[in-house]
């Protein structure tokens, strides 16, 4: 079980998932400006300031035992590529939820599966999850499939719950994978 005594780093066939860092703004600006990849995600950064911004409040979720949010870096090349965590932690109810986003340059290859199947087993292992949540726009295909791919089950619909930068109102999906479920 966590102590949060240092920050768990997690490895992977390609990648090494570690504490973030005030020094990986300018990586993280790169995918977290991306319009594209932002389009059903919060508002794209600005600016390095703003990205500094993100990782003091992703800090400050391990910091008040919230959760662990960590920074994706390929092992090759140790550039940061994503953000994946667990924030919202209830340790009575032993359910958390989970976010993530991966650089665009490097979808399809099966990184963020890699990435998100290590999280999981560590939250559900070391944080000793029953219950991890995920919420997300239903019409972003690539997150959707992700969730599938891990066994997630949709549960519900919130419709209209966002209005996005496409001017449009879109349905939120809500998933959910148990502890026994997991593949
Ligand atoms: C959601 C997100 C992380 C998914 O990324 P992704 O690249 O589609 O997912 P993966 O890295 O796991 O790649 C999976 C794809 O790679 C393919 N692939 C290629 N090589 C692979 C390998 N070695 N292993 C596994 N899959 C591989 C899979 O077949 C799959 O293709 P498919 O989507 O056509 O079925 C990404 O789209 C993203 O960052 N979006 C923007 C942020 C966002 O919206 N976050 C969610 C907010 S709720």
């Amino acid at each position: 079980m966590i102590d949060f005594d240092g920050f768990p780093r997690l490895t992977t066939d390609r990648l090494v998932l570690r504490e973030p860092v005030t020094t990986d703004a300018a990586d993280i600006l790169v995918f977290r400006s991306d319009p594209v990849a932002q389009r059903y995600n919060s508002a794209p950064l600005r600016d390095l300031d703003e990205s500094r911004g993100l990782i003091e409040e992703i800090r400050d979720v391990y910091a008040n035992r919230a959760g662990v949010i960590w920074a994706v870096t390929l092992t090759e090349t140790g550039r940061v590529i994503g953000i994946f965590g667990f924030d919202g932690w209830d340790t009575y109810h032993r359910r958390a939820q989970v976010g993530y986003d991966l650089s665009r340059d490097l979808w399809g290859r099966g990184l963020a599966t890699e990435a998100l199947a290590a999280i999981l087993a560590y939250g559900f292992s070391e944080l000793g999850l029953h219950r991890v949540e995920a919420q997300t726009i239903a019409d972003n295909e690539e997150s959707v499939r992700l969730l599938g791919r891990l066994g997630f089950q949709r549960e519900g619909t919130r419709r209209d719950h966002s209005f996005e930068e496409d001017g449009l109102f879109h349905d939120g999906a809500i998933y959910g994978l148990l502890a026994p479920e997991r593949p």
